[in-house]
């Protein structure tokens, strides 16, 4: 009799902490997070005043580097959707588009990090009377994104962020701490569980015990 009792407690022991670790298993691996998207760089050449004039005077190119981070997911791929971006001058309250750009999905493995460098040609911008020591400019980025996990691949999760941009008197980016300026999102919820993937786990992890 005590012998049966001491193997049910230790049963039952097992299967407690089985539990315990299945729970940790699926909430390590059912927590995603965003990308991190920065500008790193955005050079206007017109605003650059130490340039000779001849050079930059009728040089309306904008050139500017994005960058996509999967840094924030220890071991979850990131598929990304056609993402667009679109650029604005901000001479004061109001926004003035200045261009568009868009990019095809492309997969990011886990702990990747890439550059998206391109030109966009600001023709019409009345440059002249921007006599401000910094002209202030907004960034804004659509797009989805799924997350793998191990062979999952999630729901789609729309991503829409901005962040305002500073250009000094050199034509360049001003950053803090050299660092590019982060993209950040209006609406707080930048983490995610993926719960409707449960079911399919239960079973994967029945299966394991069987
Ligand atoms: C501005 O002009 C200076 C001098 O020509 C040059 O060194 C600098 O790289 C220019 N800045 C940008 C953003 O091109
Ligand atoms: C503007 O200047 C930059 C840097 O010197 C150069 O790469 C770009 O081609 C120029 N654009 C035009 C339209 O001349
Ligand atoms: C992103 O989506 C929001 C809401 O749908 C829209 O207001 C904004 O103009 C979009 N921006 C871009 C760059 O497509
Ligand atoms: C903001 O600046 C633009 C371009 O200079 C001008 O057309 C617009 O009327 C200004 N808006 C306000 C609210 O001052
Ligand atoms: C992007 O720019 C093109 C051409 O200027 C324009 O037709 C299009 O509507 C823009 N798209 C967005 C999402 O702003
Ligand atoms: C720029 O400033 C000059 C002189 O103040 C003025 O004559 C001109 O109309 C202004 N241009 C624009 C686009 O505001
Ligand atoms: C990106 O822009 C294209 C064309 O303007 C539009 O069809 C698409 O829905 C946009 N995507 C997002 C995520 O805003």
């Amino acid at each position: 009799m005590v012998t049966e009792d001491t193997s049910c407690c230790r049963c039952c022991c097992s299967f407690i902490f089985t539990l315990g670790l299945t729970a940790l298993f699926l909430w390590l691996n059912l927590k995603t997070n965003n990308p991190t998207c920065s500008i790193e760089n955005f050079d206007v050449f017109v605003l650059n005043k130490t340039a000779p004039n001849f050079i930059i005077k009728n040089n309306h190119t904008i050139r500017y580097d994005l960058k996509l981070n999967n840094k924030n997911n220890k071991d979850k791929g990131i598929y990304y959707d056609t993402l667009n971006l679109t650029f604005y001058h901000k001479p004061n309250t109001s926004l003035i588009t200045l261009g568009n750009a868009t990019f095809d999905p492309f997969y990011q493995g886990h702990e990747k990090s890439t550059h998206r460098i391109n030109t966009l040609d600001a023709r019409g911008v009345k440059w002249e009377n921007a006599t401000a020591v910094t002209a202030k400019f907004r960034v804004e980025l659509n797009t989805s994104v799924r997350f793998k996990i191990v062979f999952w691949k999630t729901k789609r999760r729309r991503l829409e962020l901005g962040a305002d941009l500073e250009v000094n008197d050199q034509g360049s980016l001003v950053k803090k701490k050299k660092k590019g300026v982060k993209l950040t999102s209006g609406a707080t919820n930048n983490k995610g569980c993926y719960f409707e993937l449960l079911p399919y786990l239960s079973v994967f992890i029945l299966f394991c015990f069987w």
